[in-house]
């Protein structure tokens, strides 16, 4: 079911594609240009997007990948995402890469983006700081962290979080965590935990060696 709906999406995605490529020859201001440039940004995210339902169900795909290159592309997502003006979010990154893992970059980019996520929502209408933190463990291990200075999670709440349909949220699906705990967990033999805080929440993704 969700492989024939990633394949349904392919035509028209490859359209909406070959009419923004009409458009940008035409688009002669600097906004047109601008909305262009964006259009095939959110067309190639959606293509990505569409790939993650053909994993479903499926043994993930190890390869060779760099997890700082993984950062960098969900953390400029967002930034060009976040509101700037009354409540600034800031999103920051620090990373002593490369980072090699070996793993299934659709999977792990599924997982990383389910917790930043959160924190930019945590951020939702009141602004804060976010920082996104990749190294290379004397071990040999990866370890990522996303720190955000939101209101955290309530303590009574922690143990519940990872749990599929667990949502504080008016639109929530409950499904981030859960999804982004099994792809870490189950499918590279990793952890994905929150570490005990007493102000804002700290995610800590470990990618074995
Ligand atoms: N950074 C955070 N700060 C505060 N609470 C958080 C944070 N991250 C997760 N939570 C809590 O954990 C709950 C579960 O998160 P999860 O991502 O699984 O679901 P969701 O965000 O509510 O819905 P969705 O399926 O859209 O992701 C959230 O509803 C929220 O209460
Ligand atoms: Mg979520």
């Amino acid at each position: 079911m969700a492989r024939e709906s990633a394949h349904q999406l392919g035509t028209p995605i490859s359209s909406l594609a070959g009419w923004v490529e009409l458009l940008a020859d035409r688009a002669n201001d600097e906004l047109g240009q601008r909305a262009v440039g964006h259009m095939a940004g959110d067309i190639e995210r959606l293509e990505r997007v569409a790939h993650r339902f053909e994993r479903i169900g499926r043994p993930p795909q190890k390869e060779d990948l760099d997890v700082e290159t993984i950062l960098q592309r969900v953390t400029e997502y967002f930034r060009a995402r976040v509101p700037t003006l009354s409540h600034t979010v800031q999103i920051a990154l620090k990373t002593s890469g490369p980072l090699q893992v070996k793993g299934d970059p659709v999977l792990i980019e599924w997982a990383v983006e389910a917790v930043v996520k959160n924190a930019v929502d945590a951020l939702a209408g009141r602004g804060g700081r976010i920082l996104v933190e990749g190294e290379r463990l004397p071990e040999g291990d990866i370890r990522v962290r996303v720190t955000d200075d939101g209101p955290g999670v309530p303590r009574d709440l922690r143990k519940r979080i990872f749990d599929a349909g667990f949502s504080t949220k008016e639109r929530g699906w409950g499904i981030g965590l859960a999804l982004a705990r099994r792809i870490v967990a189950e499918s590279h033999r990793g952890s994905l935990a929150l570490l005990p805080s007493s102000r804002g929440a700290r995610f800590e993704f470990i990618f074995p060696a």
